[in-house]
């Protein structure tokens, strides 16, 4: 029995750590020592899962936190640590803001934070060490300096350079290459995330390549994960309606447009498992129609109509208290943000498995005229805003761009995008995990981790092979 012990530099809401406590080979375990990270909000999500003493809250990039590192870590095996990754992301500004946004970016001080990462790993000198990033970081360069070529000037080619120049190994079993890029899907996770992954350790063996448990027939998928909980609707906005773009659209139409939403509710109706929740839907529909033909009978102007029938259904949603935590179901963090009647009717038309950029497209299958004429977003530069997922794929990547908007997490059957507990099960995170702070604290959390089932499967690689040259030492020693 014994414990290779672990320093997570950048340990957000503790994904990486959580895989790592979850992996074990003949005995042997990973014990985290310290978690280092910025964000309150993360560091009290740590606290709670780790314990008071294991946190240290603040900057990697000052001496203070460095030096309290190198006091408490000197004798760790293993550095964990993904820094962050927003201006290597695929994802947001980095590909689609205005050429000064991408100018920022560049200049952007987070994107120098591997070098601290790298620092500490030189002091500290672990055994192994895993460096996680987006697949982004591929196509990122470091300043080019004269006798560089592009290649050398890759950023993860440079991280690669940097450990083998302080003695470790970064080479790969049956690979040529010095990183890989493993996708959380083929471990077991319900969402494809692809993430680049490099390992080092100081014993010069080859580093393991973890043994994938799902090909794309047998992926973990929506249904496999969170369709067994209850149906969550969300309120709709009255507040912002007239400053909604394409709404004209929405009251022009608005006896179609409400009959697809009613629809939908009947739909969720008439498959929810639950009795009473299967009554409360009836319910709803039933009031929601009489207030339907109320308002269509009005001689108001629509847009009066409208936000009679949201607030009908807001009431109607506490009153018939759907979204109530019942003795079953005690997670807080299964609650719908509230939405804004137009995308509420984007989500309600969208089919399933598909995006915005299909039902923009004349010649695709998708396409719909009237959902094309509601995309209220630029279309040269946000084509796919809304992804409506399917039940029976993995999830897209999760973001935690989530914190802003989860249009791109719609769910495949109710008018709504992921709640933070879904998020957080598309994840791969135990169910009875918790995240400290506010709704968008926790989406950010949940969507900046590592898959716990992925962060495992690297671990469980590690030990093994940790296992395997021990022995080998010993029987050499006989
Ligand atoms: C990509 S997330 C890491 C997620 C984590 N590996 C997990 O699995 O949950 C990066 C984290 O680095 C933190 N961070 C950013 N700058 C930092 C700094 N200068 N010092 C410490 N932490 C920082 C962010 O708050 C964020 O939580």
């Amino acid at each position: 029995m014994g414990t290779l012990k672990v320093l997570d530099l950048f340990a957000g809401g503790g994904g990486f750590s959580t895989g790592f406590l979850n992996a074990e080979c003949a005995d042997y375990t990973f014990e985290i020592v310290k978690a280092v990270e910025l964000d309150p909000n993360a560091s009290e999500t740590l606290r709670q899962h780790l314990g008071e003493e294991k946190v240290i809250e603040g900057d990697i990039t000052s001496p203070e936190v460095k030096e309290e590192i190198f006091k408490n870590c000197k004798d760790v095996d293993v550095v964990i640590g993904g820094p962050p990754c927003q201006t290597f992301s695929l994802a947001g500004p980095a590909r689609s803001g205005t050429k000064e946004m991408r100018e920022k970016l560049k200049h952007d001080p987070r994107n120098t934070l591997y070098k601290h990462f790298l620092d500490i790993v030189e002091s500290i000198q672990p055994a192994y060490v895993v460096f996680e990033n987006v697949e982004g970081m591929l196509s990122k360069k470091a300043e080019m300096t004269d006798g560089i070529s592009a290649k050398q000037s890759q950023v993860i080619e440079l991280i690669c350079d940097e450990l083998e120049a302080m003695g470790y190994n970064v080479g790969l079993e049956d690979s040529l290459n010095r990183f890989q890029v493993l996708n959380a899907a083929n471990y077991g996770t319900p969402q494809i995330r692809r993430r680049i992954i490099i390992l080092a350790n100081r014993y010069g063996h080859e580093n393991p390549i973890p043994i994938q448990t799902q090909q794309p027939e047998n992926y973990k998928t929506l249904r496999d994960s969170i369709y067994y909980l209850p149906v969550r609707l969300p309120f709709i906005s009255k507040r912002s309606i007239d400053n909604l773009k394409k709404m004209e659209i929405v009251y022009n139409h608005y006896e179609s447009l409400l009959g697809e939403f009613l629809d939908c509710i009947e739909g969720l109706a008439s498959d929810a498992q639950e009795p009473i929740m299967h009554e409360r839907l009836n319910q709803l529909r039933a009031e929601l129609k009489k207030e339907f033909e109320k308002i269509r009978g009005s001689s108001e102007p629509n847009r009066d109509k409208l936000l009679t029938f949201i607030q009908k259904y807001n009431d109607l949603l506490s009153h018939l208290e759907i979204n109530q935590l019942s003795e079953d179901i005690t997670i807080t963090t299964h609650q719908s943000r509230t939405h804004n009647l137009r995308d509420i009717i984007i989500f309600v038309m969208t089919k399933q498995g598909s995006n915005s950029a299909r039902f923009m497209n004349e010649q695709h299958d998708d396409y719909h005229e009237l959902l094309s004429d509601l995309y209220p977003y630029s279309r040269e530069k946000h084509k796919d805003t809304y992804v409506k997922h399917s039940w029976d794929r993995p999830s897209n990547t999760i973001l935690a761009h989530m914190e802003k908007d989860g249009l791109k997490f719609i769910h495949p059957e109710q008018p709504r995008t992921f709640t933070p507990y879904e998020a957080q099960l598309l994840q791969s995170f135990p169910g009875d995990f918790t995240f400290f702070g506010g709704r968008n604290a926790q989406y950010k959390q949940i969507g900046n981790a590592v898959p716990p089932i992925l962060a495992q499967a690297i671990g469980q690689s590690i030990l093994e092979k940790y296992v395997s040259i021990s022995k080998k030492k010993l029987f050499k020693q006989m």
